[in-house]
């Protein structure tokens, strides 16, 4: 008797821990390439992503590719402490100046649901992730599903669905190639030429949904 109802306690722990595993909290600095596809556009953009919770600010900007002649490329510094944007043009260096949103920490949003948890990548070099969604459990409406390794968080995938059927507005990002803390501060300078710029946005910049 006693020891069937440790046998169901134990499954009892079992079975809500994998229900619902600890949230796991995201490096406060890291730094990271992402592949974006943007179907709207039908391309996929390389992206170097700089992100500074202890000081609330961010860098992403475009990787310069030789195969898309004519694109411009541009770089973000996003200041929230300084309630701040700047939009540079890497060829020409014009700098534009928009308000910032209100900062928001990456991570695991409180009332998300616990998806999955597996295994990229196969035998002797795997890494385990798991996934959340913002889905309510047992109805099929998610709009965000996002994974993280198991073990120091780090951010591996975000896929933010448009509503209704429409795929063109989803945005799907890879990250790779991260790296704790930042390795280059000077990422964060503010060029000369958005310090007199008079290009001013009042609307935030739209990196990504
Ligand atoms: C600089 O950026 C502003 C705002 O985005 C734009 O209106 C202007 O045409 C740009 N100037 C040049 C020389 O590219
Ligand atoms: C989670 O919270 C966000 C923001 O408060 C809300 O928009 C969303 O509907 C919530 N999702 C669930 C599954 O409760
Ligand atoms: C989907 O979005 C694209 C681009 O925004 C638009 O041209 C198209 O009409 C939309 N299709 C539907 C079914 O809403």
């Amino acid at each position: 008797m006693k020891g069937a109802f440790f046998f169901l306690a134990a499954l009892g722990c079992y079975l809500s821990s994998a229900q619902e595993p600890k949230r796991c909290i995201v490096p406060s600095q890291f730094q990271a390439r992402i592949a974006q596809l943007d179907y709207a556009r039908n391309e996929v953009n390389r992206i170097a992503f700089f992100y500074d919770a202890v000081n609330k600010r961010e860098v992403v900007y475009d990787e310069l590719s030789e195969f898309t002649p004519g694109r411009r490329f541009y770089k973000y510094i996003i200041l929230a402490n300084e309630k701040v944007e700047y939009k540079i043009d890497l060829k020409t260096n014009n700098c534009t100046k928009a308000p910032v949103r209100p900062w928001r920490d990456i991570g695991i949003p409180p009332n998300a649901t616990f998806v999955n948890e597996y295994t990229l990548g196969g035998p002797g070099e795997n890494v385990i992730l798991q996934e959340w969604s913002d889905s309510v459990p047992l109805r099929r409406n998610a709009r965000l599903f996002i994974s993280f390794t198991l073990n120091n968080c780090y951010l591996t995938n975000e896929d933010v669905l448009a509503g209704g059927a429409n795929i063109t507005d989803s945005v799907s990002s890879r990250f790779y190639d991260l790296v704790e803390g930042i390795e280059n501060p000077t990422v964060f300078v503010v060029p000369s030429s958005c310090l007199k710029t008079t290009h001013v946005q009042r609307e935030p910049f739209t990196l990504w949904p």
